[in-house]
């Protein structure tokens, strides 16, 4: 596996690879690698000739106060975990060489990103459509893989990719958990014991909402506020957002089918958390 760091370098590697006739996939991340993340890596080796892995905390997607300066990094982890499951490259840009001096341009996608984590991260979808299309630019890939766990985000990426009629196949990817039910997500590291027990809440209402729903359930605002109800019974869980809405549109349902979605956000602590799941799967 070869890793990159210069944006012209990595176009030069992508053309040398396109003159050979290979089709590469994407997979964007900032980072401290779990089994998630490396669930894409694998899906992108069975769609491509080669899966170039982005490893950048981009700032641009943060907001004041939030948490970049103590996001978790581990390069050397993240090449040799990158390296196991397939990947070709790593691409590992400086900052610097993403946003020059003077850079003026952003990427927005209006509308989807209103509600849900724009409502409360105002322009966290601008930092994340922005670095996407320029890394798009940088590795002209031929499909790139994103996580369903970012509910959002998938439906933001799909849009500005259909949007602005880019030939760039986007496929999602289930959420991988860990055996309890927890989402795997790099912002656990941040959970102390207690509050790793705390954030099972989030698959917990997913669960009870299914079984609601299994039970007849089929008014989205009142399970709404029983899932609410729940979530409030456990100490110092506070909740952001508790959300049933349409995958792709990301509409609120008034009644649940089989597109309606159970999307969380709730913060623990100083830790922020999403969870989500179709509300008609198998629990
Ligand atoms: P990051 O949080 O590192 O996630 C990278 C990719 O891994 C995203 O597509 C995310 O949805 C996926 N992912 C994370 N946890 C997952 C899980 N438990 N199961 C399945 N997929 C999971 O998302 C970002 O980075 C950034 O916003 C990025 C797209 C890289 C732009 O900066």
């Amino acid at each position: 596996m070869e890793i990159i760091r210069k944006p012209k370098r990595m176009t030069a590697w992508v053309n040398s690879q396109a003159a050979l006739g290979k089709t590469i996939c994407l997979v964007p991340t900032m980072g401290y690698l779990h089994d998630g993340h490396l669930a894409l890596v694998r899906k992108g080796c069975e769609w491509a000739d080669h899966v170039v892995v982005s490893l950048f905390v981009n700032p641009i997607q943060f907001g004041p106060g939030e948490d970049l300066d103590s996001y978790p990094r581990s390069f050397e982890r993240d090449a040799a975990l990158s390296e196991k499951v397939g990947a070709s490259v790593l691409f590992s840009p400086e900052a610097i060489d993403l946003y020059p001096k003077g850079f003026q341009t952003t990427v927005t996608v209006k509308g989807l990103t209103s509600g849900l984590c724009g409502g409360s991260r105002p322009h966290h979808f601008d930092g994340v459509t922005t670095v996407v299309a320029k890394l798009f630019h940088i590795v002209k890939p031929h499909s790139a893989v994103f996580g369903q766990k970012d509910l959002q985000q998938l439906a933001v990426i799909k849009k500005m990719v259909s949007d602005l009629n880019w030939d760039i196949d986007i496929l999602g990817h289930p959420i991988v958990r860990e055996a309890d039910g927890l989402a795997m997500s790099s912002r656990n590291s941040y959970l102390n014991e207690e509050e790793r027990l705390k954030a099972l809440c989030l698959h917990d209402a997913i669960q009870f909402a299914r079984k609601k729903v299994r039970a007849g359930s089929q008014n989205a605002a009142s399970l709404e506020e029983d899932i609410e109800c729940r979530i409030r019974g456990c100490n110092g869980v506070v909740i952001d957002y508790v959300s049933i809405v349409n995958a792709e549109t990301l509409q609120k349902c008034s009644v649940i089918n089989n597109d309606s979605v159970l999307a969380l956000a709730v913060k623990i602590g100083r830790t922020r958390l999403i969870d989500n799941g179709f509300l008609k799967a198998e629990a």
